[in-house]
């Protein structure tokens, strides 16, 4: 990897004094160098070689697709009637709506709009107001990994400690004693993100019953990232708050951006018992204070869609999920099925001997320069003490037009 491509200057704070908060921030979403210099990361070096190489980029998370032409079309009302001021903070009354319609509906939650929903600029600012609600200096928090890059530099930023557990591949499932040991009088929260980015697995039930039990036991508050909530392969989502016992102490981060391929639109909620919702509320509002207004109606034109827009959502990923993992194979690799999301990962070492190289990482500059595929190395997504474990496994990303994924595919098998 290429280092510090910003030119940046070191900004090492003097020995003994703390790390300022946004080099805190950074290095918890692994975007210093040991030196403390903001660097390149994987994500935007397998970028600029996919442009150089004019490989097909399946390292990027969001859809080469169009939103629902009705979505559109509510926005595009939305902003002829007027809505051009602030929304409220919490969010407009019909979208909090539609959300607490949404949860009883496809969940069987019951949630007070008004009290128990607040609406917020994407997942990640949601995510954002819930730890920075949460946590302080000396609190811990459980955090699964490989792991989507926000919580642990949200983490750092606040002064708490990120306690990583292994998701143990091939299956990417923890240790339970692993679990246990993880949680201890200092765990303030743990992170679930399910389904999961990157490995596209879906937790199970014990899994789920473990963390309640385990938060139950410590006083813990659970923090769940469902934004690939409606991609899931293998029957409906569960969400963890569903759980006995879950509900009071559960907050849920979901978002427009994956279910609607409109990450761009930066609308997200969250849920969960009203004084968790308020510290989160309480937040947000010195973040973006609130999210797009005319965008907060469209979406919740969007999440009333009925079930068989769900079921075609579902329908068209599955297409999109079955083309590349059969191309992986054709390739000669044993990727998982995944269970959910629109990522899979593969072990890439039986590539390894063709390509002359002897990780992941190397092998996915290979692919780029000479098999027209990106992907990101799933080592990307884990803490220095875990990389060991992920050397092999590469990520690449299945939300993009089915002859795009055919062409890249065929591009692999070529040149193997
Ligand atoms: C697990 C996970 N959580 C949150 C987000 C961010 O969601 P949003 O775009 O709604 O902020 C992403 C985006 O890739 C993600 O993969």
């Amino acid at each position: 990897m290429s280092s510090n491509a910003h030119h940046l200057p070191p900004h090492t704070p003097a020995a003994g004094a703390p790390a300022l908060p946004w080099q805190r921030m950074a290095a918890g979403g692994g975007l210093l160098d040991p030196a403390g210099r903001l660097r390149s990361t994987v994500f935007e070096e397998m970028t600029a070689l996919a442009r150089r190489s004019g490989s097909v980029n399946l390292g990027q998370g969001f859809p080469d697709f169009d939103p629902p032409r009705e979505m559109v079309d509510a926005a595009a009302a939305a902003l002829h009637a007027g809505h051009h001021q602030y929304a409220p903070i919490v969010g407009v009354p019909a979208l909090r709506e539609s959300v607490a319609v949404h949860q009883r509906t496809h969940y069987g939650l019951e949630l007070d709009p008004e009290s128990e929903v607040a609406v917020c600029a994407g997942a990640t600012e949601a995510m954002a107001a819930a730890l920075l609600s949460l946590l302080q200096p000396g609190d811990e928090v459980v955090l699964f990994e490989p792991r989507y890059d926000l919580y642990g530099a949200l983490v750092q930023f606040a002064g708490a400690t990120a306690v990583p557990v292994p998701l143990l591949p091939p299956a990417f499932v923890p240790d339970p004693d692993d679990v246990h040991a993880a949680f201890s009088p200092r765990t303030r929260a743990v992170v679930l993100n399910d389904p999961h980015n990157p490995t596209g697995t879906v937790a199970s039930r014990e899994f789920k019953e473990l963390l309640v039990e385990l938060a139950a036991e410590h006083d813990a508050v659970i923090v769940t990232d469902d934004v690939y909530e409606h991609l899931r392969y293998d029957g409906p989502h569960e969400p963890l708050a569903a759980l006995p016992g879950a509900a009071e102490r559960t907050l849920s981060v979901s978002s427009a951006g994956k279910t609607f391929s409109a990450t761009g639109w930066r609308v997200g909620w969250i849920s969960g018992p009203p004084e968790l919702v308020r510290g989160a509320v309480a937040v947000k509002t010195y973040l973006s204070h609130s999210a797009a207004a005319p965008l907060q109606h469209a979406v919740a034109a969007a999440l009333a869609f009925p079930s068989e827009f769900y079921a075609r959502l579902l329908e068209d990923y599955r297409e999109r999920r079955d083309v590349l993992v059969s191309g992986l194979r054709a390739a000669g690799l044993t990727p998982p099925e995944p269970q959910g999301t629109f990522f899979a990962v593969a072990d890439v070492s039986d590539h390894y001997p063709l390509a002359g190289v002897d990780n992941a990482t190397d092998l996915g500059r290979h692919w780029a320069e000479n098999a027209g595929v990106v992907g990101i190395p799933v080592s990307a997504f884990v803490s220095p003490e875990n990389q060991g474990l992920y050397s092999d496994w590469l990520r690449l990303a299945f939300c993009k037009r089915t002859d795009v994924l055919r062409g890249a595919m065929a591009g692999l098998a070529a040149s193997v």
